[in-house]
């Protein structure tokens, strides 16, 4: 460790996925739909109509798939539960079957000395939910609680710690505003609802499970994005005052603060009255959590005006209600196969924004990795070096977060495996592990061997070839 850069011990290395991009067997052991399995069998929904029926079948190769993970040495993987598996039509009692993949996969985890992160909701909400109002509807949230405190009791005593939502603000926007995303409905209001039902799902959660017990991690995870204003002239700095309110403050502020921030509900008010906001739900929201998950993706910059430049937001309209007169600016730094902007020092930023503009509460990049097309090469191996220098760059940022006093527990690169990338189907390759779809076979990437080494020396120490 010449250099120092070794990280605390028991620092979780760890890698993420979710059950609806990974497991397939959309019928077995008593699943019903979800609105992924829905809205990606709506012809025009997803690329090339993929659909996660197959994904990487996860749901039968858990076990070779694990053997994976502890070649590579991880200590921490970060999982999601399908809610249709274990409580089918997301009403009633457990499904023993449904639970039991799950039992096996904790079994499995921990007899490899790997510590699972549960996922409660990665986006696959019961159709039958959605058809009684989705996350619009306030009863999806009391739905929500019930199933995971379900979870909790079967797996409660071998999973310490346990995060509600993965990202809420996609399941809000792009499912019910910009309909990118499933349910693809395109009703701002209803996207609002859906923010606060969302939160209020979180809060009513946390509350069951801490009934349950008083000594387990508990937290949820939200996609933040440093957002910066493309001139300091007064329009352009209002124009990232909104969206930094939409993407970031809008979950931050009512979980680790206990109030909505009311510049954002200003923004909003020709969208909503907030009249759903019922007397109490920012209590439940605000339960004390021990955890925010970071996924860390790419910053953005904005602008006043229309026409946007940047690739990842170009023709999904409405996904910014009440500000939709926002320009999104490319800022010519390289892109991602997303066509994300690459860079690491927004994850430092934001991570020690967090630490200096909140409560104190621990921080994990819960996700963070890049999609690139790399391919097996003639003799087999597959040369990912965009990647390899990705996760370096951004492992580096987030060991200077530590050096400045950030408490971040841990990091999770997304993904493990490539994987069905939402409406971007397979066409988009995250994973540190190449995926053979026809095959099903699994070849280590460049940038898995980068990964285990330097998990192996328990930080970084040089730069990668
Ligand atoms: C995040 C999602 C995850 C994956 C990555 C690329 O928004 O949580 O499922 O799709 O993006």
């Amino acid at each position: 460790m010449t250099e120092g850069r070794n990280f605390p011990p028991g620092f979780w290395w760890g890698a993420a996925t979710s059950a609806y991009q990974i497991e397939g067997a959309p019928e077995a052991d008593g699943r019903t739909r979800s609105i992924w399995d829905t809205f990606s069998h709506t012809p025009g929904r997803v690329r090339d109509g993929d659909t996660g029926d197959v994904a990487v079948e996860h749901y039968t190769r858990w076990e070779a798939d694990l053997d994976l993970m502890a070649g590579l040495g991880l200590n921490a993987y970060r999982f999601s539960v399908s809610w249709p598996r274990v409580q089918p039509g997301g009403r009633g009692p457990a499904n023993p079957a449904g639970l039991a993949f799950y039992d096996r996969l904790v079994d499995g985890l921990l007899e490899r000395g790997i510590s699972p992160l549960v996922t409660l909701y990665h986006w696959d909400l019961p159709q039958a939910l959605e058809d009684a109002g989705g996350w619009a509807a306030r009863d999806t949230a009391e739905r929500f609680a019930e199933y995971a405190r379900l979870t909790f009791d079967a797996l409660g005593d071998r999973v310490a710690t346990w995060t509600t939502l993965n990202e809420p603000w996609c399941s809000a926007f792009l499912g019910y505003a910009s309909g990118d995303h499933a349910p693809g409905r395109r009703e701002p209001a209803a996207a609002v609802r859906a923010v606060h039902h969302l939160l209020l799902g979180h809060g009513l959660a946390v509350r069951a499970m801490r009934a349950a017990s008083p000594s387990h991690q508990l937290g949820i995870t939200l996609n933040l994005f440093p957002v910066a204003a493309a001139s300091a002239g007064a329009a352009d700095t209002d124009a990232a005052r909104r969206i930094d309110g939409l993407h970031n403050r809008l979950f931050l502020d009512p979980v680790l603060l206990g109030r909505y921030p009311a510049d954002v509900l200003g923004d909003l008010a020709a969208v909503s009255d907030f009249a759903h906001v019922r007397d109490g739900d920012l209590d439940t929201i605000s339960a004390p959590i021990d955890l925010l998950g970071v996924n860390y993706y790419h910053r953005h910059k904005v602008a006043a005006g229309e026409g946007s430049d940047n690739a990842d937001v170009r023709g999904r309209t409405g996904l910014y209600p009440g500000s939709g007169d926002v320009r999104f600016v490319a800022s010519g730094r390289p892109t991602t196969s997303m066509g994300w902007e690459v860079d690491a020092s927004g994850l430092l930023e934001l991570l020690v924004h967090l630490h200096v503009a909140y409560p104190p509460v621990a921080l994990a990049v819960t996700e963070n990795g890049a999609a690139f097309d790399d391919r097996p090469g003639d003799d087999g191996r597959v040369r990912d070096p965009d990647r390899v220098r990705f996760l370096d760059d951004h492992l580096r940022a987030a060991h200077r977060a530590i050096e400045r006093g950030v408490d971040l527990r841990g990091y999770f690169a997304w993904s493990l495996l490539d994987n069905f990338e939402w409406a971007e189907g397979y066409s988009k390759r995250f994973g540190m592990v190449y995926v053979d779809y026809a095959t099903q076979r699994r070849t280590l990437k460049d940038s898995a061997r980068y990964y285990a080494e330097t998990i192996a020396r328990g930080g970084l120490n040089g730069r990668p070839a």
